[in-house]
């Protein structure tokens, strides 16, 4: 299959996603489920809005396309805010379908035209990256909106196993090579290269994430109340925000996941907590949050080639045997559920199920050089106006494959938790 190939089918399965996310009525993709949200139908004209910009304006939003200046710039989300943008003058849905439609016909013309290998083919992938991104977060919002279920329970998983929960492993201290290239990976965001060698001295990391069994021992241990397990910013937000436990977990014991409420597994790994909570959760247990140069090794590194691996299986592309992502499953998938998915140093579940709070500001490698979409990663380097983030690793179960690599940051605000994050804990040796 050629590169030009599998970019369609890509495209093609992004937007298979993206519709069956958006296949509610109007008054229900104009509705805003929570202000840390957009409505539906903004992220939906955003995707095509996003995708014309890319491959059909070269990324020149002063060159005319198919909308208005005055509505193509209501698709700027830089401009505005997502508590904001339910007040704007958005496309109907019927009106910002057909727009994604005749732009992807468009698209998918001019693709086919390329000779392969042409460089335009990244700006390809980051366009299926960018509606994969999305489509994430459309679940993040359909995951703080209210009342009667929209979406059922989700696929089926494999079990867990018992015995991994709260087991670590060893990471062996030296040099290793963080990040990637050009060559190895191509279709790679900027914030991911240039790969450069790095001395990481001995740790240990969580074989699997940090459950929900043991995050409720925490919450018994008063671990919410006691001021000694937090630090200064964790405890001031913990109480300004009222935290007393993980969002969507109810004062009875049960959680509330897309409207259905149920009993907590034990065995899945907890998500929808904060950067703060991550990091409280932590000192409590003895340990400390990984940084996320120490989690890439544990992902990648392979001592006993003294190479990276592309995942951390191996070469082989992802597949349900090895990682729960997608999106299809609604849920993280129980901690010992992918023995063959782990890495060198023998932790499982590193791609998919939670995004995993790592204790790093988001920062450039050396030799950062922006890719065609300038404003991806820039804009929130450690330092900026935009304030403080914390990158995640690792994925979610909402993340498509195609677009996931050892390599891949993720970030966002401490405080932030309607995101499909969870905790791996590390130990210095
Ligand atoms: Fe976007």
């Amino acid at each position: 299959m050629t590169t030009r190939e599998t970019l369609a089918g890509e495209l093609i399965r992004a937007r298979d996603r993206t519709l069956r996310l958006v296949d509610f009525d109007d008054a229900e993709l104009r509705r805003q489920y929570d202000p840390l949200m957009s409505p539906l139908v903004w992220d939906l004209a955003h995707i095509g809005q996003q995708e014309e910009l890319w491959l059909l304006r070269g990324g020149d939003p002063q060159r005319p396309g198919l909308l208005s200046a005055e509505v193509d710039q209501l698709y700027d989300a830089f401009v505005h805010s997502r508590a904001a943008r339910v007040d704007l003058p958005l496309l109907p849905p019927t009106d910002a379908r057909n727009y994604c439609a005749t732009v992807r016909g468009r698209a998918l013309d001019t693709l086919e035209a390329l000779p392969d290998g042409h460089p335009d083919e990244f700006a390809y992938a980051l366009v299926i990256s960018h509606e994969n991104q999305h489509d994430e977060t459309m679940l993040q919002a359909l995951s703080l909106r209210s009342g009667a279920p929209l979406l059922d329970r989700g696929d089926p998983l494999p079990p867990g196993r018992s015995g991994v929960a709260g087991t670590s492993v060893l990471v062996t201290g030296g040099e290793f090579v963080l990040g990637v290239d050009a060559v190895t990976e191509p279709f790679s965001l900027d914030n991911e290269r240039p790969a450069h060698t790095v001395d990481v001295p001995d740790f240990r990391i969580g074989r699997v994430p940090v459950t929900n069994a043991e995050w409720r021992q925490f919450l018994d241990d008063g671990g919410y109340a006691q001021r000694r397990w937090w630090s200064d910013a964790g405890w001031t937000h913990r109480q300004q925000a009222g935290l007393t436990r993980p969002l969507f977990w109810n004062a009875d014991g049960t959680r509330t996941r897309f409207g259905h409420v149920e009993d907590i597994p034990g065995d899945e790994p907890v998500q929808h907590v904060t950067y703060y909570e991550a990091q409280a959760y932590a000192a409590w247990a003895g340990a400390r949050l990984p940084t996320e140069i120490e989690w890439e090794k544990a992902c990648a590194w392979d001592p006993a080639t003294g190479a990276r691996r592309r995942f951390p299986w191996g070469t082989a592309e992802p597949t349900a045997d090895v990682a729960n992502l997608g999106g299809g499953a609604l849920r993280p998938a129980p901690v010992g559920a992918f023995p063959a998915s782990a890495s060198a140093c023998g932790a499982e579940q590193m791609l998919g199920d939670v995004w995993e709070w790592t204790s790093s500001p988001l920062r450039p490698w050396p030799g950062f050089t922006p890719m065609i979409y300038r404003q991806y990663s820039e804009p929130f380097f450690d330092g900026t106006a935009s304030g403080e983030y914390r990158v995640l690793r690792g994925g979610s179960w909402a993340v498509a494959a195609g677009i996931l690599r050892p390599s891949f940051r993720n970030w966002d605000h401490p405080i932030r938790r309607q995101i499909f994050s969870g905790v791996r804990l590390a130990w210095d040796v």
